[in-house]
C-alpha cells in the first residue's frame, strides 16, 4: 500500500511510535491523518505542528481500550471525513510485572494490547469488506513472537499477533490486508520511563539488543506496508530469533532466562 492520498487513523498517535508514524505518513503525502490519543493536548500539539496543505490532520481524545470509544472513532471519522484506508491500532501498555501482576494489571494489558485490536476490527472490517478492501496495521511487539520479562505484556502481545494472523487468514480473500508490527526495544517514553523507574523488565529489553529510534520503526512500517508484508520487523535479527525459538525451544528458553538475569533461588 502506498501512503500517498490515503486516509489513516493512528491510536496512541500523539507520542512515541504512533507519533513517528503520523510524522512519516504526513511526509509520504497521506490525505488525512487522525491522531487518536488519550492525551488530547499532546494530539492537538502534534496536529498544530504538522498540518500541511497536502495532509489534513485531526486530533481526538480516545481511550483505545474502550469499545464505545473505538466504535465512535471509526463511525465519526467515516461519517465526517470518508472511508478509512488504513487503521493503525498502535496504543499499548505494559505492567513490568510477573506473578506479582494483579488481575487489574492483566485486565489493563488485555484491554489495550488485545481488545483494542479486536474492537477496531469488529467495526472497521465489515465496512472495508463492503467497499472491497482495506488495511489494518496492528502494533504488536517482538515480545509477541519471542519473550519479555513482563508476563502480562508477553502474553497479551502473543495474543495480539495471533489475532492479526487470524484476521489476515480469515479476510484475505475479501481484500483485507493486515500487518503486525513487531519491534523489540524502541526509545519512547514507555521504555525510558520504565528504565528510569528501575524496571527489571525494561533492563531486560536493553539486554536483548539494539534500541531503535521511533523514526526507524516508521521507516520499517512504510517499507512493510509498501511490500504488504504481514510481519514488519524493524529489528531484522528477530527473524532469526523466531527460527531459533521454533527449532530449539529448550535451549532458547535457557538463553533467555540467562539474558533476563533470572537467577536460581538461593537455598
Ligand atoms: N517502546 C518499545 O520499546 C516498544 C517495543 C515494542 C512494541 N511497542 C508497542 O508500541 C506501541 C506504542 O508504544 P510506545 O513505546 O510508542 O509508547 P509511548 O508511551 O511512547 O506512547 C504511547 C502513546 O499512546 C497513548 N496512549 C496510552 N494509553 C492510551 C489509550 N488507552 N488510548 C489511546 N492512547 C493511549 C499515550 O498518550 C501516548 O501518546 C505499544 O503498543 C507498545 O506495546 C513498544
Amino acid at each position: 500500500m502506498e501512503i500517498k492520498g490515503k486516509r489513516i487513523v493512528v491510536t496512541g498517535g500523539a507520542r512515541g511510535i504512533g507519533e513517528a508514524l503520523v510524522r512519516r505518513f504526513v511526509e509520504e503525502g497521506a490525505s488525512e491523518v487522525v491522531i487518536a490519543d488519550l492525551d488530547l493536548d499532546a494530539a492537538n500539539a502534534l496536529r498544530a505542528e504538522l498540518g500541511t496543505a497536502q495532509t489534513r490532520l485531526h486530533a481526538c481524545s480516545v481511550d483505545a481500550g474502550a469499545e464505545p470509544a473505538i466504535q465512535q472513532l471509526i463511525e465519526c471519522t467515516e461519517a465526517e471525513l470518508g472511508p478509512i484506508d488504513l487503521f493503525c491500532s498502535n496504543a499499548g501498555t505494559g505492567s513490568g510485572k510477573g506473578l506479582d501482576a494483579s488481575d487489574r494489571d492483566w485486565e489493563r494489558n488485555w484491554a489495550l494490547n488485545v481488545m483494542s485490536h479486536i474492537y477496531a476490527a469488529r467495526f472497521i472490517v465489515p465496512r472495508m469488506v463492503a467497499r472491497g478492501g482495506g488495511y489494518l496495521l496492528n502494533t504488536c511487539s517482538g515480545a509477541g513472537l519471542l519473550a519479555n520479562a513482563d508476563a502480562p505484556y508477553m502474553v497479551t502481545k502473543h495474543a495480539a499477533v495471533a489475532f492479526a494472523d487470524w484476521l489476515s487468514i480469515r479476510y484475505r480473500a475479501q481484500g483485507i490486508k493486515v500487518s503486525a508490527l513487531c519491534p523489540r526495544g524502541v526509545k519512547t517514553t514507555m521504555l525510558t520511563n520504565a528504565l528510569a523507574a528501575g524496571s527489571p523488565a525494561a533492563k531486560a529489553v536493553l539486554a536483548g539488543g539494539e534500541v531503535l529510534e521511533p523514526y526507524q520503526v516508521a521507516d520499517a512500517v512504510v517499507a512493510g506496508l509498501a511490500a504488504e508484508q504481514f510481519l514488519i520487523l524493524p529489528h531484522p535479527d528477530v527473524a532469526q530469533a523466531i527460527q531459533r525459538k521454533a527449532s530449539e525451544r529448550d535451549a532458547w528458553q535457557a538463553e533467555i532466562a540467562a539474558l533476563f538475569n533470572f537467577a536460581p533461588a538461593r537455598p
